[in-house]
């Protein structure tokens, strides 16, 4: 199959209300646990890769690889750059056959992230290409943190209304309290449903979940149990990720948890078989732990059987 637009997948998550999993990709173990995943769930599925995993593998062989598991399989696939920053980037990925790409202008003020979003918009369309944009910043909110700050820090509805109208963006990443990484919420976590689901009433479009992983205790415990250190992590938790859903969000990225569970099945290994050196039999584990891990998000973002 070829690889297919974000749009294409987000539109048909949108009706179905379902959401499709964009999975952060680095190497080749990554990526193949992420699509034999899909294959497995008959789920469709987004592979993203960040400006810093393209630095550390190579475009070409993000492209490569992408592009073969696409070529093998028959599960509808996207491969998308998630926070594309600099547009030069962005244009080499569109030049390289990214499906969908991501312009994260977040940091800069409404106007000039209006203009920057823009601009990618009309180089990717033409193209073919989906883009996804952000408003607001990605930071956890505290219960005890001012109405003032929450809308400093949070997507406002309204600019998130006249933001999509001026760029014709294809999907859009609210800030509704999420962060990324293993350290989301001190104390407990709950994202903004109201701005979220008003931001849907007025845009309209697929919403996008960043920083959705739940880091779930029993990889936590796994990787500390060998030696990793992570006091006070904590994630979005599963029911709230199954809320945002229900409320327009069509699409969930996921890292954090494929780190942490890679992590806990290497330390594993290394520390059970300490005459283990061979490459295969450290990465083979952590390549089997990811594909528990995203089998389990597709079943419950309830994209599994939706391929
Ligand atoms: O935003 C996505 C990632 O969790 C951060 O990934 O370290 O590849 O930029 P990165
Ligand atoms: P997590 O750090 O929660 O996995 O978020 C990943 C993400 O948003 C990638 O864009
Ligand atoms: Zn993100």
């Amino acid at each position: 199959m070829v690889l297919v637009t974000g749009d294409e997948l987000l539109t048909a998550a949108d009706k179905g209300k379902y959401a499709v999993g964009a999975f952060n990709v680095n190497n080749m173990e990554i990526l193949q646990a992420v699509v034999t995943a899909a294959e497995g769930e008959r789920s469709p599925v987004i592979i993203a890769a960040t400006e810093g995993a393209i630095k550390y593998a190579g475009i070409e062989y993000i492209k490569s690889m992408a592009y073969t598991a696409a070529e093998k399989s028959d599960v509808p696939m996207a491969l998308h750059l998630d926070h594309g920053k600099d547009i030069d980037m962005i244009k080499k990925c569109i030049e390289y056959g990214f499906t969908s790409v991501m312009i994260d202008a977040s940091a800069m003020p409404l106007e000039e992230n209006i203009a920057e979003t823009r601009k990618v918009v009309d180089i990717a369309h033409p193209a073919g290409v989906s883009v996804e944009a952000e408003l607001g910043r990605l930071k956890g909110v505290e219960d005890n943190v001012s109405v003032a700050e929450r809308d400093a820090i949070l997507v406002n509805p309204k600019e998130a209304e006249r933001f999509v109208m001026e760029t014709e963006v294809n999907s859009l990443a609210p800030a509704v309290g999420t962060s990324h990484g293993a350290f989301k919420f001190k104390g407990k976590p709950e994202l903004d449903f109201d701005r979220l689901a008003e931001t849907k009433r007025l845009t309209g479009v697929p919403l996008v979940l960043h920083g959705a992983s739940s880091v779930p205790e029993y990889i936590t415990e796994k990787a500390s149990k060998y030696g990793a250190k992570l006091p006070g992590a904590k994630g979005v938790p599963e029911e709230q990720v199954k809320r945002a859903i229900g409320l327009g969000v069509c699409k969930v990225n996921i890292d954090t948890d494929l780190r942490l569970s890679l992590t806990a099945a290497v330390r594993e290994v290394l520390a059970e078989n300490p005459e283990v050196f061979d490459p295969r039999k450290i990465l083979g584990p952590a390549r089997d732990a990811i594909n528990d891990v995203v089998k389990y998000k597709m079943k419950l973002l309830g994209s599994s059987g939706k391929a």
